[in-house]
């Protein structure tokens, strides 16, 4: 049975105190995780805390991005490695804004998912769609693109290690979110190209999270679909309360 994830993507919010606050108030209201995996990801100062706070639970931790380089004179980068040394077990890659802000190429996020697998940890990456090319219909050959860009060129068993998360740009932070027959059909298109690039069972064990504007109001409905196995949430990862609501939707 695949895993069912919800990772919460804090961006570039919480100071250190803010963030010992939060991750305590989740640490201390009950989740009721039966199958769900709970992950989140805080700015990197709060890594190795979130790891000794979080140590003994089961609630995991991700880097929000890493370095495509694995260590030298990359000045402000922080390396696959050291993440790891904080004891986060993921590492969220290709988020729209890294895409859009960063001008992070799909040869740099090729990169990334490369260091951050050998380095065991497990690479969230991210693809999705702009509103222009949905409106366009570019939709399914974009994600198809993105795909086959920065992540096709990997082995059958490094594949497997992968969470995928389709977060269409025109739903991230906007309250748009896209509708559940819309969510699955790019799910399913995306669990497609994987059953084609390797196989069925390799297709049927990747973890493929929906995220954009995901909510406590929706969540439970776009989860019951067949091929969305979790989210990546923003804001509303931000409050103990409406993260746990989105959890306990699983
Ligand atoms: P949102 O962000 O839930 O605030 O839309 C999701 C994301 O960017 O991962």
């Amino acid at each position: 049975m695949r895993q069912k994830i919800v990772a919460g993507n804090w961006k570039m919010n919480c100071t250190i105190p803010d963030g010992i606050e939060l991750i305590q108030d989740l640490i201390d209201t009950k989740q009721s995780t039966n199958n769900c995996q709970v992950v989140i990801a805080p700015p990197f100062m709060l890594l190795e805390k979130a790891g000794t706070l979080c140590k003994g639970k089961t609630m995991k931790i991700a880097a929000q991005n890493c370095a495509a380089w694995e260590k030298g004179a990359y000045t402000g980068e922080v390396s696959a490695a050291m993440i790891q040394s904080t004891g986060a077990e993921y590492v969220i890659i290709g988020h729209s804004e890294r895409r859009s802000y960063f001008a992070e190429s799909a040869e740099v996020l090729k990169s990334k998912v490369d260091i951050t697998l050998n380095q065991s940890l497990l690479p969230i990456f991210c693809i999705g769609e702009t509103l222009e090319e949905r409106e366009e219909e570019e939709h399914f050959k974009v994600i198809k693109e993105q795909l086959e860009a920065s992540l096709f060129h990997l082995s059958n068993k490094m594949i497997k290690k992968v969470v995928v998360a389709y977060e269409p740009v025109w739903a991230i932070g906007t309250g748009k979110t896209a509708s559940t027959e819309t969510a699955q059909e790019m799910h399913a298109y995306i669990r497609s190209l994987l059953t084609e690039k390797y196989n069925v069972e390799t297709a049927e064990s990747i973890s493929i999270l929906y995220g954009g504007s995901c909510k406590p109001g929706n969540a439970k409905e776009l989860f019951s679909q067949k091929d969305i196995d979790g989210g990546l949430i923003g804001g509303a990862s931000l409050t103990a309360q409406d993260f746990n609501a989105i959890i306990n939707a699983i």
